[in-house]
This record gives structure tokens, sequence and C-alpha cells, in this order.
């Protein structure tokens, strides 16, 4: 498994359910990798898991993820995607408990600890998602809701090393919508200070990011890096979003 700690940012692009071959050809067109910088940032792009092999070996200095990964290992669960064919596809990271599977797919807190526990064991990064809605957020529930998704999603086993959380605030997802720089570096202290065992965790903020406020929002304290929805659909974009 990749060690987190050595990069000083991680910038994560979620596809969500974007592409097809010719969006992939043009998008490494743009993004042109050999011209990208090995440094001591960290760009994954985590695609649709059918599309996997078409990326696969063709993002370095970037890495590859998925968007999810089975709570099971192998078996009779039609459709489902194992961390083990995640890592046979190259897979380096992978979202789980991303809002969008959280609230439409139904999973649970414990679902998301038992994917990051097989991701881990097939040594794949997990990247786990976490954030309140906006009626959590008005009720003032915002630290109890954090507080209680990183409590039973992130299984003992993990270290600060292996795992990446991604604070996403729901109501700021795809509205063009942001918490205010202070409220989000007060959320980002809490999860590093305020939680016991969290203070040298990558905490990536998510939500509404492009290249405009990508670099105000990387520039304040706790923060380690950006997960990108919309805007990681383009590649000078994401680009952009790399290099604020
Ligand atoms: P947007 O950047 O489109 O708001 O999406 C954020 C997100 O859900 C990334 O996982």
């Amino acid at each position: 498994m990749l060690k987190i700690n050595k990069f000083d940012r991680i910038v994560v692009a979620n596809w969500k359910l974007n592409g097809s071959i010719e969006f992939i050809e043009q998008y490494l067109k743009e993004l042109n990798c050999s011209k990208l910088e090995n440094s001591s940032i960290c760009g994954i792009i985590c695609i649709p898991s059918v599309y996997l092999h078409d990326l696969a070996g063709k993002l370095n200095p970037l890495f590859l993820g998925g968007q999810d990964c089975s709570n099971y290992n192998k078996g009779a669960y039609t459709g489902e995607v194992s961390a083990s064919m995640l890592k046979d596809s190259s897979c380096q990271f992978c979202i789980v408990g991303h809002s969008e599977r959280r609230q439409i797919f139904g999973q649970s807190n414990k679902d998301i600890c038992i994917k990051v526990m097989n991701l881990m064991a097939h040594n794949i990064n997990p990247i786990i998602c976490i954030g309140e809605t906006y009626e959590e957020k008005s009720n003032n529930l915002t630290k109890d809701i954090l507080y209680t998704q990183i409590s039973k999603s992130i299984p003992e086993n993990a270290t600060q090393d292996s795992v990446i959380i991604a604070y996403e605030p729901i109501w700021a997802i795809g509205t063009g919508l942001t918490p205010s720089l202070e409220e989000i570096e007060n959320i980002h202290f809490f999860i590093k200070n305020e939680i016991q065992n969290f203070e040298n965790y990558k905490i990536l903020y998510g939500g509404s990011v492009n290249s405009n406020n990508a670099s105000e929002i990387m520039g304040l304290n706790n923060v380690d890096g950006v997960l990108v929805g919309g805007a990681s659909l383009d590649a000078l974009e994401y680009k952009k979003i790399m290099n604020s």
C-alpha cells in the first residue's frame, strides 16, 4: 500500500457515473501525463470500474482509483466488484462511503467499515467520505454526525499512512455552495484535534471545488487536499486545481 504521508497535497478526481472510451482518450491527451511533475502532489483519478483497464498504466505519476468496492470478497453477489478485482485492475486507491452511495444506495457506516477492511487487506488505500446534510448543519449536528461516521466507519487497524478522510458536506456537492473558509478550517481542526487518534491523518475537503476556489481552500490549516467531482471532468481544470 502506498504511504500517504509522504505527500504534501492530495488532489482526487471523482468522475462519478461519467466517461466513455472517447472521453478517456481526450482526457489523457489533455492531461498529458508525461509532462506532469513527479512531485509531492498525489493526484488520484477515480473512475467507473469498467474503464479501469483503459487507464491502467497510463496515468503515471498520477494514480488510479475506484469509486466503491463490495462488502464481499467473492461469491453469489451479482453486479458487485471486489477489492481484489480492483487490485487486479491496477487500483491503488478507492473512494468509500461517498454520500451518494450512503444516501441513494443505503450504505451504512458498518458497510463502509467492512469495505475499508477489504481494501486494506488488498493493499488499496481507502478514501473515506464523511459529511452532514443541510438539515443536520442547520440543527448544529455537524460535529456529532462526523464523529459517528468516523468512529463507526474507520476500522481499528486503519493508520494515518493508509487511510485518507474526505470531508464533503452533502449540501455543498454539485451545488456551487461551499462552507466559509473559516467553517472548513474549523471542521478540519475538529477532526484532527478533537477526535482522538486522527491528528496525523490526511483530511481532504470536497464539495463544489474548482480552479477558482482550490488555492484558498488548500491553503487552509489542516486541509491536506481536495476531492473534486464536476470540475475534474475537465482535464485542464483538474490540472489547474492540482497546481493551485
Ligand atoms: P462536486 O465537486 O461536483 O461538488 O462533487 C463533489 C464530490 O462529490 C466529489 O466526491
